[in-house]
């Protein structure tokens, strides 16, 4: 049989990533993460657009270097169409169509939430495929659901937050203690090293399955700036213990919301993606999990929770053996549904 070779490329946010793919194998994953940001706290679309346009050719050419192929080898390409930045979803879309163009190939569009699950479909050593039907926790900056995943393009989103994503919630925290940016990574490290239950915040009360986390950004506030009044070195003298309640605090929401939503379904089938799935509180959790509740649960390799190319690559891949492609006028979509 024919190797299928798919170029992925993920532009949705501010990581320029390519990846090919050898039917199901990772050939190369080339990620240029744009530093700029860290300088303002967050994510600046007009700047993410711009480093995008900058790097998307050195990015693909070193995939295809690093895969030891020339494009003319490839099958087809496989895009982000969104949800993300319009801006950034443009210079991705844009590049992948005249490519394929350019090439005489199909053109694959890819849905950037559907990606985060259909990661674990990455024939990989040492991990496990989900078996259909499972549940999927997305977790990232941008977003936060549970999908019900029947099989690779049934999917049904369960629940989503009504405000912030858990990674914003990682994220503003973060800027209130003084971290850089993005903090998730910073306060997922000093919360291991922290009590978990020195401080106590409330969770929030949203129906079902829905999350919410704007409420516990504003907590996290109030306590800092009440602490700090009375003890201005109070988040120096603290840091390890106050990442480490908070961790403790958003975990226990992402849990309840776990158990609820295995109750509903009676689905203990459990997968997590996106970039919040690489902190070591959630793997834990799910891990003690199985044990506790007998669930399975599926935790990618850490270089497929935050963004890349590999994800798009497999959804190219699994589009391409149904023969679903695009149309050459196939638009970025900013608010894109599973
Ligand atoms: O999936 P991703 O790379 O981009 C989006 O699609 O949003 O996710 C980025 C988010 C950021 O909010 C970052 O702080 C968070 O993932 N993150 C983490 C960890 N690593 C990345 N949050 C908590 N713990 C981590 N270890
Ligand atoms: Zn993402």
């Amino acid at each position: 049989k024919e190797n299928i070779y798919i170029l992925g490329i993920e532009s949705s946010c501010d990581d320029t990533s390519a990846a090919v793919l050898c039917n199901d194998r990772i050939l190369s994953n080339v990620v240029a993460d744009q530093r700029i940001h860290a300088e303002y706290g967050g994510v600046v679309p007009e700047l993410a657009s711009r480093a995008h346009q900058q790097n998307i050719v050195p990015v693909v050419h070193q995939a295809l270097e690093k895969a030891n192929i020339t494009k003319e080898q490839l099958s087809a390409i496989a895009f982000t169409r969104g949800p993300g930045l319009m801006g950034s979803l443009l210079v991705g879309t844009s590049f992948a169509k005249s490519l394929a163009y350019g090439l005489g190939i199909p053109l694959i569009d890819v849905n950037h939430m559907q990606a985060h699950i259909l990661a674990h479909f990455i024939d990989e050593d040492n991990h496990k495929k989900p078996l259909f039907p499972f549940l999927a926790l997305t977790i990232s900056g941008g977003h936060t659901q549970i999908v019900k995943v029947s099989h690779h393009f049934e999917m049904e989103v369960l629940g989503e937050t009504i405000d912030d994503a858990v990674g914003e919630a990682y994220d503003k925290s973060g800027k209130v203690l003084g971290l850089g940016y993005p903090a998730g990574p910073e306060i997922d490290r000093r919360a291991q090293l922290g009590n978990p239950k020195a401080y106590k915040f409330t969770k929030p009360k949203v129906d079902g399955l829905k999350f919410s986390f704007s409420g516990l950004k504003t907590g996290i506030l109030y306590f800092v700036q009440r602490e700090t009044k009375a003890n201005p070195n109070f988040v120096e003298e603290n840091l390890n213990d106050i990442c480490a309640s908070i961790q403790y605090t958003i975990i226990g929401i992402l849990m309840d919301k776990l158990k609820l939503a295995v109750k509903q379904t009676g689905i203990k089938h459990i997968a997590i993606g996106g970039g919040v799935s690489a902190n070591s509180g959630i793997r834990k959790a799910l891990k003690d999990a199985e044990n506790k509740h007998g669930w399975t649960t599926y935790i990618p390799k850490f270089e497929y929770t935050t963004d890349n190319a590999a994800m798009i690559a497999i959804v190219g891949y699994l589009k391409y053996l149904k023969k679903d492609f695009s149309y050459f006028d196939v638009m970025a979509t900013a608010r894109l549904k599973i």
